[in-house]
């Protein structure tokens, strides 16, 4: 039985201030939730102010990327260890966004899923394939390129750890969500993959989470899909009505 995990991806959003009020009003409604994993992953900045919030409740903190190295001359980029101090457990790894604008490679993601596991965190492992790559019929070329790559020469032992989050760019941010039935496909066309790269007992055990434009309209229909094991909510993590609303139905489908 797979543990559903509901993560939020707050991106590039919210002041300290704000990330303290969103912190508090998500720890006053699910502090005491048990049944299900839950993680929000505020920018870099509010990481200090939402630990010290969050930190005595059921509420994982996660971080929105990683540097590999442990210190040393790299402007700009954060440590692993910088991350651990701050009670920080997971780590959103290869996300679209970093793919798309920042330039990085499945190479650079296994470099960043390698330290992550290294180092010992959960990493969420983003893939998924754009409009045109889509429109192409290139779905499932693009799925087994970025697992195949991604997952390249990780010990099978750290597997469980990782959480794949399926994630169609065209999906993202624009109000389009895969309908259940597409989603399910391939989210099933994933645990094929990993059975074939690893095994049926790894690929049976590992989570893997849908986002793009998970809403509390859509979450329902998303997570009773079988291979669907959770959900990597961008805006709607924003608003802590929304993001509430989506744990509790989380909450109502554990035994879907
Ligand atoms: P939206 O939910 O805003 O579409 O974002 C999804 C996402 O990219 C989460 O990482």
């Amino acid at each position: 039985m797979r543990r559903l995990i509901i993560a939020g991806n707050w991106k590039m959003n919210k002041t300290v201030s704000e990330a303290r009020e969103l912190a508090t009003a998500l720890k006053l409604e699910l502090k005491d939730i048990t049944d299900l994993d839950m993680v929000i992953c505020p920018p870099f900045t509010d990481l200090d102010s939402v630990s010290q919030i969050i930190g005595d409740t059921n509420i994982a903190l996660g971080a929105q990327n990683m540097y590999w190295k442990l210190e040393g001359a790299f402007t700009g980029e954060i440590s692993p260890m910088m991350l651990r101090d701050l009670g920080v457990r997971f780590v959103i790894v290869g996300h679209s966004e970093r793919r798309q604008y920042f330039g990085e490679t499945n190479q650079i993601v296994n470099k960043r899923l390698k330290a992550a596991l290294k180092y010992g965190f959960n990493p969420i492992f983003c893939i998924g394939e754009n409009l045109k790559e889509r429109e192409e019929n290139k779905t499932f070329e693009i799925l087994t390129d970025h697992l195949e790559n991604g997952l390249k020469d990780l010990n099978e032992l750290d597997l469980p750890r990782i959480i794949i989050a399926y994630e169609p760019v065209w999906a993202i941010g624009t109000g389009r969500t895969a309908t259940p039935e597409m989603a399910e496909e391939a989210h099933h066309f994933i645990r094929k993959k990993l059975t074939e790269i690893f095994s049926k007992d790894l690929a049976d055990g590992m989570r893997i989470q849908y986002g793009g434009s998970v809403k509390p309209q859509n979450a329902k229909e998303l997570l009773m899909q079988p291979d669907i094991d959770g959900a990597l909510v961008g805006g709607a993590s924003l608003e802590a009505r929304d993001f509430i609303k989506i744990i509790k139905i989380g909450r109502e489908i554990l035994n879907k």
